[in-house]
């Protein structure tokens, strides 16, 4: 069920902000603004905003925000669709809801027909190449796995896909929507994926929704993804969940390993409860999409992971989802396929039916990695006991924690809880991008990165020039990577950007508080307001972003030729691009 976007305005308009949220909040009005105390958090100053011309909330102290569907959502608990039926209900807005064919089911369903000509072409290209083929062969599959598993090739070339894709009909724009073509800088378009081998990555519905493209010989990067697309989000898609979700359901366990080709591995030796992420850490949207099928889940980190911390950034997780967690850690090999093919099956099976609750493997771990009749060892293993303390938001679970550790690092559990009380008034003074239950707000992102994307959210036709520079790959910090595609999805499906409209689309409440931080500054750095925020400012940062690109290049370059032989002719090649770049370098 969606509710078209011209209900959503529609709602939007008869639901005025401040007469919405002034039914739980007492508002007092403050200049064009209103303020009043946050409901999210336990505060007694009046540091939340809603600004009526912006139509959004914000909330200085916790950092929560974004459009009047947010605030409902979170106040009343509700999923998105079920808080705008509820606010039509409120205001009297006649809410038809629309069935399954809409305008951006058509849209999706062309995406989807792009993927499967691509998947045809990248299956015929398998068939023919016998090196790929081979490749696959050595790694232990057999030809009818290959074939049930529907890997495919894609060709060692800038445009065999578009060629094919043109030839079923497939306009270039599509296929580039769904991440198989990329533009060109100066027009035109090249096939995203060049000698890879390509593996179909589905949604739970079994819908083929993008690939993995794994790098055939030798080259950077090993991996990689489809973009983010219309039907492609990474944080809710696990690898494999479509083919696991039965064996999943079945026996209550799901098995998380890190690789595509662990998953094949497992599934090949008939252990079919395996699901892989894509490439980020597990996050909580993913964790949830297995909770529907499992009540328990078994993670296996490789060998060669630093084990403590993935466990230690996994745990919180778990606890805030609430499901059992154990893990199994590799020790002689490198990941599941090389550990499943160097002991077989059965002493595979054996070892992952003897997981260790995570919590325990962590304390273990601890308790060996320091000297605790040591000062120094007991004062470091208390702080990494304070540290994973510290992101766990339920009291209860935080309660069975400092008994656990209490007991088994020999510390009191008094000490700990008064250790952590102290610790806790300096964290959050401090700032720490990787704090999970923290909403984060403009000033905890690189500066440049963050004007780039505040650029493309006030100003008219910034986000063409973002196009243009080709930056959108070198915006390092993940959150706002995603916002500045997501940004990008939002013009090129409406065909045109503004951020109201932009807000009101965002279901996703992390991103909704970012963006709202973003659009109301605190009132005393009244020069980051959008209406005074400098557009030379803006200018600057994407010009910075550009130049640091460039520079990037230009060392890659330089240390390509010292490599090389001069006579060579890649030599030539390297030296002319190096000028052309000097040419746009500025110095
Ligand atoms: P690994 O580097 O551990 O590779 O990446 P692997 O799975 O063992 O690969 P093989 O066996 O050499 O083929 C694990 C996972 O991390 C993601 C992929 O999802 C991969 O399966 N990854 C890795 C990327 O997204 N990009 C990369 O460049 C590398
Ligand atoms: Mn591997």
């Amino acid at each position: 069920m969606r509710i078209p976007e011209s209900k959503i305005l529609e709602i939007a308009s008869a639901a005025d902000i401040v007469q919405v949220i002034s039914s739980y909040v007492d508002l007092k009005r403050a200049g064009k603004d209103y303020r009043g105390v946050c409901p999210f958090h336990g505060d007694k100053d009046p540091s939340f905003y809603v600004s009526p011309s912006k139509s959004i909330f914000h909330c200085f102290g916790c950092a929560t925000g974004g459009s009047v569907f947010n605030f409902i959502m979170k106040m009343e608990n509700l999923t998105f669709v079920e808080s705008a039926r509820m606010l039509a209900e409120r205001y009297g807005v006649q809410l038809v809801l629309e069935s399954r064919r809409g305008p951006s089911d058509t849209e999706k369903e062309k995406l989807l027909r792009a993927l499967q000509v691509a998947h045809e072409s990248f299956r015929s290209n398998l068939a023919k190449s016998t090196e790929a083929m081979d490749y696959l062969l050595n790694r232990g599959l057999s030809r009818s796995w290959i074939d049930r598993l529907e890997l495919g090739f894609a060709a060692d070339s800038w445009d065999d896909l578009q060629r094919r894709l043109l030839g079923s009909g497939i306009g270039s724009n599509v296929a580039a929507g769904a991440g198989l073509l990329k533009q060109r800088q100066g027009g035109g378009f090249y096939d995203y994926f060049r000698s890879r081998i390509m593996i179909p990555i589905h949604d739970i519905n079994s819908r083929l929704i993008a690939f993995g493209g794994r790098i055939f010989g030798d080259g950077d990067p090993k991996y990689l993804n489809s973009p983010e697309s219309a039907l492609f989000r990474k944080k809710y898609t696990l690898y494999g969940l479509d083919s696991a979700r039965e064996a999943i359901r079945k026996t209550g366990r799901a098995i998380l390993v890190e690789g595509y080709f662990d998953q094949i591995a497992l599934r090949i030796h008939g252990i079919e409860n395996a699901v892989a992420p894509l490439g980020t850490a597990l996050g909580n949207a993913q964790i949830k999409l297995v909770k529907r099928f499992a009540e328990k889940i078994t993670t296996i980190f490789d060998g060669d992971e630093a084990g403590l911390r993935a466990v230690k950034r996994s745990i919180p997780l778990f606890i805030s989802e609430g499901i059992e967690a154990d893990c199994v850690i590799l020790k002689e090999d490198k990941d599941p396929d090389e550990a499943i093919r160097r002991m077989g099956v059965d002493e595979f099976t054996r070892m992952i039916d003897k997981p260790q609750p995570m919590l325990e493997f962590f304390l273990e771990t601890l308790v060996n990695q320091y000297d605790f009749t040591t000062l120094r060892g007991r004062n470091l293993g208390i702080e990494e006991c304070l540290d994973l303390l510290g992101r766990i938001a339920d009291s209860t679970a935080r309660d069975y924690l400092i008994e656990r550790m209490s007991s088994r690092i020999k510390v009191k559990e008094e000490r700990l809880r008064k250790l952590l009380g102290s610790q806790k008034s300096v964290r959050e003074t401090g700032n720490e991008s990787e704090k999970p239950s923290k909403a984060l707000s403009l000033f905890d992102f690189p500066a440049h990165e963050r004007n780039v994307i505040r650029g493309m959210l006030l100003r008219k036709g910034f986000i063409d020039r973002v196009l243009e520079a080709g930056i959108l790959k070198d915006i390092e910090h993940p959150r706002l990577s995603d916002l500045a595609n997501m940004i990008i999805h939002f013009q090129n499906s409406h065909g045109h950007f503004d951020y109201q409209s932009f807000v009101r689309s965002l279901e996703d409440q992390e991103y909704a508080s970012l963006v709202a931080s973003w659009l109301q500054p605190r009132p005393e750095e009244d020069d980051l307001r959008p209406e005074f925020d400098g557009n030379l400012v803006m200018d600057q940062s994407l010009d910075a972003i550009r130049q640091k690109k460039l520079e990037k290049r230009k060392t890659e370059i330089i240390d390509r030729m010292r490599k090389c032989d001069p006579s060579n002719e890649e030599y030539g090649t390297l030296a002319q691009e190096l000028l052309s770049l000097g040419r746009r370098l500025k110095l």
